[in-house]
């Protein structure tokens, strides 16, 4: 089996080939990225493309039709990946998470490709009653990014038949630990604050609702999609990707937190305005259609994980919300540097 990964350099995408690489060792996985965060690693002690067959620099909006040639599955997850980011790049965000995700797979079907996976989201669902929201339920996307996932999902189903599998995994808030870490995620950025100034400060008031999925478990549902049958889903199948016991109030995330690491303060924004986006989600089709792939992360692992690796890695940078953990950042930097125009292309 040859597998193609685009937009494998980021923060789920070390722990997708790694997965990939476990549940099919004899396949050939090539990896596809324009390399906005290539250098932005942790301590890994080694490149985690490595253990690809090959790795490809370039722009999913260009994409180079021959890479497909012989492949039997796409993961696409190549992204501008948050609200914040989506906010600053609104056209770019909706031209490469949306036009060129549909382009890619409308490509990948000419080629023969078997099984296309696309990295969709639970964001989708905006701001939404007590009731987990099911796939069939009302969507309310309410940013760019969310409109983007929504869009390619509407633009993949039709592209979908007995030939050509499409899965729409839409993915619970991710958390954990990666070779390229992140810090604009809210679990991850609880726990640095936790460990690093004694202090989580939650944004909001802390009532918003957010499932929640570890990235090692995202990995295990991907792995999953690729060899889906038909029969299982359907041709063309959006599904809840996390776990029902995983979806958490903020609030309750932070205290889960400070009382693995002791000594740590929780402060809310009791003015700040209502957050829009909250939401639980129902994993009940997940769990029926994909059984044996189900998260085996839970809160209290994935917090002890990120602890322990950053304290491993020594990382003590009370101004982390200005590292190189944070997308927005980097992004303003290389642009602020002459490096990304205003299109995020590289002008090197
Ligand atoms: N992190 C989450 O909470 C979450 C939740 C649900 C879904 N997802 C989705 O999963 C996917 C991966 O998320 P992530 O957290 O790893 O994001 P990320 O931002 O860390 O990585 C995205 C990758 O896409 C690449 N990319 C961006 N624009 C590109 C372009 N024009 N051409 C080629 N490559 C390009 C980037 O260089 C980066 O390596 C995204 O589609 C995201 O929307 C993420």
């Amino acid at each position: 089996m040859k597998i193609l990964v685009s937009g494998n350099m980021g923060y789920i995408g070390p722990n997708v080939i790694k997965q990939l690489k476990n549940s099919y060792p004899e396949a050939d996985i090539i990896g596809f990225d324009i390399g906005y965060f290539a250098n932005c690693l942790t301590n890994t002690p080694y490149f985690p493309e490595t253990i690809l067959k090959e790795q490809y620099f370039g722009d999913i909006r260009n994409f180079p039709e021959k890479l497909l040639e012989g492949v039997d599955a796409v993961i696409n997850l190549a992204a501008i990946s948050n609200d914040p980011m989506s906010f600053k790049f609104e056209e770019v965000t909706l031209d490469i998470n949306y036009k060129s995700c549909v382009n890619l797979a409308k490509l990948a079907k000419k080629n023969g490709v078997k099984s296309f996976v696309f990295a969709s989201s639970c964001s989708m669902y905006g701001l939404a009653d007590d009731n987990p929201r099911k796939e069939e339920d009302k969507l309310n996307p309410l940013t760019a990014y969310a409109k983007s996932k929504v869009y390619s999902e509407q633009d993949l189903e039709p592209l979908a038949d007995d030939n050509f599998t499409v899965t729409c995994l839409r993915f619970a808030t991710a958390c954990g630990w990666t070779d390229r870490f992140r810090l604009d995620l809210v679990l991850n950025d609880f726990v640095a604050g936790a460990l690093v100034n004694k202090e989580i400060s939650i944004l909001s008031d802390g009532t918003p609702w957010r499932p929640m999925i570890n990235t090692k478990d995202m990995a295990r549902a991907m792995s999953w999609a690729i060899t889906r049958e038909n029969s299982n889903g359907g041709n063309f199948l959006a599904v809840n990707a996390g776990s029902n016991d995983w979806n958490v109030q903020v609030i309750d995330l932070a205290k889960a937190i400070a009382d693995e690491i002791p000594g740590t303060k929780i402060s809310v924004n009791p003015d700040a305005p209502p957050d829009k986006r909250s939401y639980r989600a129902s994993f009940d089709l997940f769990k029926k259609l994909a059984p044996s792939h189900q998260p085996q992360e839970d809160l209290i692992s994935t917090v002890r994980e990120i602890r322990d690796n950053l304290i491993g890695m020594e990382f003590n940078d009370p101004n982390y919300r200005q590292s190189k953990y944070i997308r927005l950042h980097i992004l303003s930097n290389l642009m602020d540097k002459n490096k990304l125009n205003s299109k995020l292309e590289w002008t090197l």
